[in-house]
C-alpha cells in the first residue's frame, strides 16, 4: 500500500526582514519579522508526499522534475521531527499503521522558476512540512508546525499561514517559542496587492543563508538594526490593524533600506540592489510625490527584484507607471516575466 498527501503552500514577502540568526542550527533569529503571504495562485509550491513500506530504503525529493540532495541538516531535521510525531501516535494506538519507520517519497512543483530568487524556500520547506504531517495524520497546529518549517529555512515558518503573519523571535535556547502567528487574514485587508517586478531570473550572488551570517560577524550597524525591530514590528501590526497603507508602506521601505545598509556595511559588502532595483525605488519615489502620500511601498530580498506593495485603488497610478517607466531599461525582464500578484490567500 502507498500512503500519500498532497498540499500547496505560498511565497510570502516580508515586511519587516528577517536577517541575522542566533543560533544557525535551529534557524532562530535575532529579530522577529513580519510577511505578507500572497495568493496562492500566483506563486506557490504544490507538494505530494508519499510513503510506503515497499519503496527503496533512501528518503527522497524531486523539486521540478529534479532529484534533490535530502542528507542536508535541514531537510533531515524536518523528517526527524515529523516522524516522531508520528511515532507517537503509533505507540498510543498500535492500529496505527507504522508510516514513521517508511521511507518518503516527497514530489515538489514550483509554479515559478526556483532560480528567480523569489522566496522558494519559504513555500518549499512549508509545503514539505504540512504534506507529510497530512500524511501522517499529525493533529499539529499550524503554530506548532511552523516550529518544524523554521528548521528547514526560517521564513518557511511564515507560510503555513495566509494573509498577515509575524514570526515571534522568541527567547528559548531549544527554540520552542520561535514559531510563527498570523496577525490578520488577507480578508482583513482585500485592497492590499503586491506587484513583483522580476529584475533578474539569476541565481543571487550571496545567499540568505551565509549573507547574514556574515552580517552578524562583521556589521557594526546590525545590532542598531536590530534594536530598532520591536518598536517597528508593534508600529506595523497597528497598521496592518489599522488597514493604514501610509504607515505600512513607511515601515516597509525603511525596514527594506535598514536591512540593505547592513548588507553594505558587511565585511565584504553585500550588494543585492542593481541599478534596475534603484531606479525601481526612484518610481516609487516619485509615485508617492505625485500622490502627495504614501501610495506605493519597495521591498527586496536577497536579490534585485523588486516587490511593490499597493492598494487596489492606486493601481493605475502605480502599475501603470512602473510599465511606463521601466519598461525600456536594461534589466528589466519585460512584460512576460514581470508577476502581478494580488497579496491575499
Ligand atoms: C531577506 O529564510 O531564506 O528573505 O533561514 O537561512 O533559510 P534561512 O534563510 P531565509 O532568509 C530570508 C531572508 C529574507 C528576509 C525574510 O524573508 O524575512
Amino acid at each position: 500500500k502507498i500512503y500519500s498527501a498532497s498540499t500547496t503552500a505560498p511565497v510570502n514577502i516580508a515586511v519587516i526582514k528577517y536577517w541575522g540568526k542566533r543560533d544557525p542550527k535551529l534557524n532562530l533569529p535575532t529579530n522577529s519579522s513580519l510577511s505578507v503571504t500572497l495568493s496562492q495562485a500566483d506563486l506557490r509550491t504544490h507538494t505530494t508526499a508519499t510513503c510506503s513500506a515497499f519503496f527503496p530504503a533512501q528518503d527522497s525529493l524531486l523539486l521540478n522534475g529534479q532529484l534533490q540532495d535530502v542528507s542536508g541538516a535541514r531537510t533531515q531535521a524536518c523528517f526527524r521531527e515529523l516522524r516522531s510525531l508520528r511515532a507517537k501516535l503509533e505507540e498510543q494506538d498500535p492500529q496505527f499503521p507504522k508510516l514513521s519507520r517508511y521511507p518518503l517519497r516527497i514530489v515538489s512543483e514550483n509554479n515559478f522558476p526556483t532560480a528567480a530568487g523569489l522566496a522558494s524556500s519559504a513555500a518549499g520547506f512549508a509545503a514539505l512540512v504540512r504534506a507529510i504531517a497530512d500524511l501522517y495524520q499529525l493533529k499539529e497546529s499550524p503554530v506548532e508546525l511552523s516550529r518544524i518549517a523554521r528548521q528547514g529555512s526560517g521564513s518557511a515558518c511564515r507560510s503555513l499561514f495566509g494573509g498577515y503573519v509575524a514570526w515571534e523571535m522568541g527567547q528559548e535556547a531549544s527554540g520552542t517559542d520561535s514559531t510563527a502567528v498570523q496577525v490578520a487574514p488577507a480578508e482583513h485587508w482585500p485592497e492590499m496587492q503586491a506587484l513583483i517586478l522580476v529584475v533578474s531570473a539569476a541565481k543571487k550572488g550571496v545567499s540568505s543563508t551565509a549573507g547574514m551570517q556574515a552580517t552578524v560577524a562583521t556589521s557594526s550597524l546590525f545590532p542598531a538594526r536590530v534594536a530598532s525591530v520591536p518598536q517597528r514590528m508593534e508600529d506595523m501590526i497597528t497598521a496592518i490593524k489599522e488597514q493604514n497603507f501610509e504607515s505600512f508602506g513607511r515601515l516597509t521601505m525603511k525596514d527594506s533600506n535598514s536591512f540593505h545598509a547592513t548588507c553594505l556595511d558587511t565585511e565584504p559588502p553585500i550588494f543585492y540592489l542593481n541599478d534596475v532595483s534603484r531606479a525601481a525605488i526612484r518610481v516609487v519615489e516619485d509615485i508617492n510625490k505625485k500622490a502627495g502620500k504614501i501610495v506605493a511601498a519597495y521591498t527586496f530580498d536577497a536579490g534585485p527584484n523588486a516587490v511593490i506593495y499597493f492598494e487596489e485603488k492606486s493601481t493605475d497610478a502605480v502599475a501603470g507607471v512602473f510599465k511606463e517607466r521601466l519598461g525600456h531599461l536594461e534589466g528589466w525582464t519585460g512584460k512576460g516575466e514581470s508577476i502581478r500578484a494580488s497579496a491575499t490567500e
